[in-house]
């Protein structure tokens, strides 16, 4: 009861934008190495986890988008049944694109169009649920950051979720020289 009190507490506090976005600048594929590092020892032989980035100084808050991709990363451990996740990141054309693909069970049609609604997913019969604010949690996190979070339905198989992000320009003294370039493509976890 203390935990869901704790969420709805940080839901409600997101949702009343009672979070601000503390812009910094950092490298993105060393921040996706951290947020992955505690659940590749937790996915153990079960699932493999593997980030894709290449080093880019981007500008955004490290924090809250951590907080998003982990709510993305605990829900493919917990309800995916997946053997593959991947975290990719891409950026070109002044965004930012992160997305969380896992080769699991998926979520039909139904399920879905209500994955961002506040408690829609939660307490389904013989699942493994929690309170359905994690991808509602999420979502508002990306947007507070000036993007926005969305299920990508390109994959054959499993979740794609695709965080979007302004790619704000880095101060004059960070800058490294290393436009964003990279080339977009759609996320592929089949083999
Ligand atoms: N990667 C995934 N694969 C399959 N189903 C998923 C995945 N991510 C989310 N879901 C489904 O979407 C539902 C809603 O996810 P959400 O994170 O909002 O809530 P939750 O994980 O159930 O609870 P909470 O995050 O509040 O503890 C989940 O209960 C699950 O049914
Ligand atoms: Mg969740």
């Amino acid at each position: 009861m203390q935990s869901l009190l704790q969420e709805m507490l940080h839901f409600m506090r997101l949702s009343s934008s009672g979070l601000r976005m503390r812009p910094r600048e950092f490298d993105l594929a060393d921040l996706l190495e951290k947020i992955a590092a505690p659940y590749r020892y937790r996915c153990g032989t079960r699932m493999r986890l593997s980030v894709h980035a290449r080093p880019q100084i981007i500008n955004s808050d490290p924090e809250l988008l951590e907080r998003a991709i982990t709510n993305l990363l605990e829900n493919a451990l917990r309800h995916s049944s997946a053997r593959r996740l991947m975290l990719i990141a891409r950026l070109g054309e002044g965004r930012i694109r992160i997305w969380v693909v896992d080769d699991g069970r998926g979520m039909d049609e139904a399920r879905a169009a209500l994955a961002f609604e506040p408690f829609a997913n939660a307490g389904q019969a013989g699942e493994v649920t929690g309170f359905g604010l994690g991808l509602p949690s999420a979502r508002l996190i990306a947007r507070e950051l000036g993007g926005d979070l969305v299920l990508d339905r390109r994959v054959r198989k499993g979740c794609s979720f695709m965080l979007e992000l302004p790619a704000l320009p880095p101060s004059p003294a960070l800058r490294t020289g290393q436009a964003p370039t990279d080339v977009e493509e759609p996320p592929c976890v089949a083999a």
